[in-house]
């Protein structure tokens, strides 16, 4: 009897071996500590057996059966553990889990709509720094110090106004001045777009942040004139709005360009302003250390913002960075 009870535990245990659904392990079960299965025969007919034989028999009998329970529990548990209950991995009716996916923010849409529309008409692509010296935030720029024009740029100072050559610093307040970090360094002919982040000092409502992006443009070459400046950004204008765009140009002021104008584009039965722009001016050349009397050069400066409202019809720039996904997910 006792080398029975043997024998069905080792068959027992090779069969759980190869049990992996819910099935499996009910069959298994049912044939080894079911209610008729061979141990609970054992088990019920002890009575017949003799004094001794009883007390053995009935300890192994019990023993193996707790035995067996706990290895039913164990393998059940270690193969859910790693294929999901048979339920969840057997009902196909069941919805799959969402997976949400990420997705590039508008400005990030639109900055790349420019920079590919530049680079086909054979601008490169800069960067320069978000803190910025005084020198080229204003002076390289052709706005000296106590200049009115330096109203025109609600400025961020760093609070400790200096760096170790004793320069003022402060949160650019647009990309222009990279024009200038661009001439110091590289002689002409450049064309260069310049995408990057801004600060200004400034309340804010619908039309006005007080961070934002902007992308300057510069060109500079022998004889460049008014027509190059023009031609670009209506060749601009066509790739970003559509090929039967209208452009039109008005003067306007900016210390570092001569003449200056702006920029709107026919949208909707009205006239939108896009961009400020102008032929550089000679003193900004002056100053970058380019002393070629033939040399001159278009700049341009626009707002990805701006051109994304304009786009998609958003009424208020705040909704760009107030991280609201019910906007987010509409690009
Ligand atoms: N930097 C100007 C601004 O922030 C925009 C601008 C205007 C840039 C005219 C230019 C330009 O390069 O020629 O308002």
């Amino acid at each position: 009897m006792i080398e029975k009870i043997e024998k069905l535990k080792i068959k027992a245990e090779n069969d759980l071996k190869s049990c992996v659904s819910d099935k499996d392990f009910e069959d298994w079960r049912v044939n080894y500590l079911g209610r008729k299965s061979e141990l609970s025969d054992i088990l019920k007919n002890i009575k017949n057996l003799d004094q001794e034989q009883k007390k053995v028999v009935g300890s192994l009998g019990n023993k193996t059966r707790i035995e067996l329970e706990g290895k039913l529990k164990d393998t059940k548990n270690r193969i859910s553990g790693t294929i999901g209950t048979s339920k969840s991995s057997e009902d196909y009716s069941l919805p799959s889990r969402h997976i949400s996916m990420g997705k590039l923010h508008p400005v990030t849409l639109t900055l790349r709509e420019i920079r590919k529309a530049f680079v086909s008409l054979g601008f490169q692509i800069a960067e320069g720094p978000e803190i910025e010296l005084d020198k080229y935030n204003f002076d390289m720029l052709n706005i000296p110090e106590d200049h009115p024009a330096r109203d025109m740029w609600d400025t961020m100072w760093i609070d400790e106004k200096i760096n170790k050559n004793g320069e003022k610093m402060l949160l650019r307040t647009h990309t222009s001045p990279v024009q200038a970090r661009i001439m110091e360094n590289q002689d002409p002919p450049i064309r260069v777009i310049v995408p990057g982040k801004c600060y200004r000092y400034e309340a804010t409502d619908s039309t006005h942040e007080w961070h934002f992006y902007q992308v300057e443009g510069l060109a500079v070459d022998k004889n460049l004139t008014f027509s190059d400046l023009k031609g670009t950004l209506y060749e601009f204008a066509k790739k970003m709005f559509g090929s039967e765009t209208k452009i039109r140009f008005r003067c306007d002021y900016f210390p570092f360009v001569e003449p200056g104008v702006d920029m709107s584009i026919y949208w909707e039965g009205k006239w939108l302003e896009i961009l400020g722009a102008g032929m550089v001016h000679p003193k900004v050349f002056e100053k970058a250390g380019y002393k070629d009397k033939n040399l001159s050069g278009f700049a341009f400066g626009m707002g990805p913002e701006r051109i994304a409202m304009i786009k998609h019809n958003i009424d208020d720039i705040r909704l760009f960075y107030s991280n609201d996904l019910r906007f987010l997910e509409q690009f």
